[in-house]
């Protein structure tokens, strides 16, 4: 046998490794996904600048790990607005999940049902919010304004009925923002596939360069909403209200005069404005001018446990990840999105046991400082 035969043979003995970091998954999803899916999936706007930030903030913080706290597994069980969840890790909304497995949305709430995770589910979901409570996930339910108020007031009202405990009204959107992957691949919905929850509205086909999910919300979203909205949005359910995509000490100041129960530092995956900040260099400012009165949390850019230990040691009460449980889905259906939230939650309780941290309730702000070498991250909290 020549050499090359020889090492033919030998690679086609050798299993492929199965995926062990969110990156693998990520991997195996490309390789299934059509290119116009995966972009939407993994696409930022602009220069993607943003969506880089994410994932590079958490390389500008180091541990300071302690030793010899005794303890065994880190106990991981925390609150969010009050409802018990047994780890700190959510499902952040994501839209259109039909894309990645023919069922959507119903394999990502069972695995997160079987794990006790909480979802966000997405207002443009391919599977409609009733179906999806009827896997009995714990669910919060995120809102898009849409001019056409009624339709939004309709989608709260089911929300609440279908048993959703919290609405998260998505801020950071009033337009879409420019997505060139979407736009040169002419996103659009795949045949089939369509706006569960919004019986009757189409989104548009691109029959030009253009992507038809902007032409949709530049057609039907509510640009102008504002903070005088929200008392008629909080008049509709009983529902705690969640703002998601607050960067700024200003917006949660104003959140915190609005009632709001809680924000999401967001920069909606660093897929609306770019240049705004990562969202791990936002939540010291957030977390400071919240001061206690509301929840916190941060998604974008999260892909390790020891992400997760880090932004809560900067203050989030809990984080959100999106794309990773997507690249599971569409890799492995419910057992990929389960496998994924399992590989976070392994991975919490690894650096948390290796920082010494017994439980969510003794992580704190002494647990991180500044990497070496950069500067000006410290804003003093
Ligand atoms: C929808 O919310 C999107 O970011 O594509």
């Amino acid at each position: 046998m020549t050499d090359r035969a020889d090492a033919e043979l030998s690679a086609a003995e050798t299993p492929p490794s199965p995926p062990v970091t969110v990156e693998d998954f990520e991997e195996v999803a490309r390789g299934r996904l059509p290119q116009m899916v995966f972009d939407y999936y993994a696409g930022g706007a602009g220069d993607e600048w943003t969506l880089q930030q994410n994932r590079e903030a958490f390389a500008r913080w180091s541990f300071r790990p302690r030793v010899l706290m005794g303890g065994g597994f880190a106990d991981l069980r925390t609150t969010v607005l009050g409802q018990d969840i047994p780890f700190p890790i959510m499902l952040a909304p994501t839209a259109f999940q039909r894309m990645a497995d023919r069922y959507g949305e119903l394999p990502t709430a069972r695995a997160a049902r079987s794990l006790d995770a909480l979802m966000v589910l997405s207002t443009i979901s391919t599977v409609p919010l009733e179906d999806v409570a009827e896997t009995g996930v714990h669910r919060w339910f995120q809102l898009y304004v849409m001019r056409e108020r009624e339709l939004s007031a309709g989608l709260v009202k089911r929300a609440h009925a279908a048993g959703y405990r919290a609405i998260v009204l998505t801020v950071d959107t009033p337009w879409l923002g420019r997505r060139l992957r979407d736009e040169r691949n002419r996103f659009a919905l795949p045949p089939g596939i369509g706006l569960a929850n919004l019986q009757g509205v189409e989104m548009p086909k691109p029959d030009q360069p253009g992507s038809s999910l902007a032409a949709y919300f530049g057609a039907d979203h509510d640009f102008a909403l504002g903070w005088n909205d929200l008392p008629w949005l909080r008049s509709l359910s009983p529902l705690p209200l969640v703002l998601k995509g607050v960067v700024t000490a200003e917006d949660t100041r104003l959140a915190v005069e609005a009632g709001v129960d809680a924000v999401v530092v967001s920069n909606h995956g660093g897929r609306q404005l770019d240049g705004a900040p990562a969202t791990l260099d936002a939540l010291p400012e957030v977390v400071e001018a919240a001061d206690g009165r509301i929840e916190v949390y941060l998604d974008g850019g999260v892909r390790r446990g020891s992400d997760v230990l880090k932004a809560l040691a900067l203050g989030a009460r809990a984080v959100l990840i999106g794309r990773p449980y997507l690249w599971g889905l569409a890799a492995n259906g419910e057992a990929g999105v389960r496998q994924v939230i399992e590989l976070f939650r392994d991975e919490l309780i690894l650096a948390m046991g290796l920082c010494g941290c017994r439980s969510v309730s003794e992580i704190s702000r002494a647990l991180v400082s500044p990497a070496a070498g950069v500067r000006g991250t410290d804003r003093g909290a």
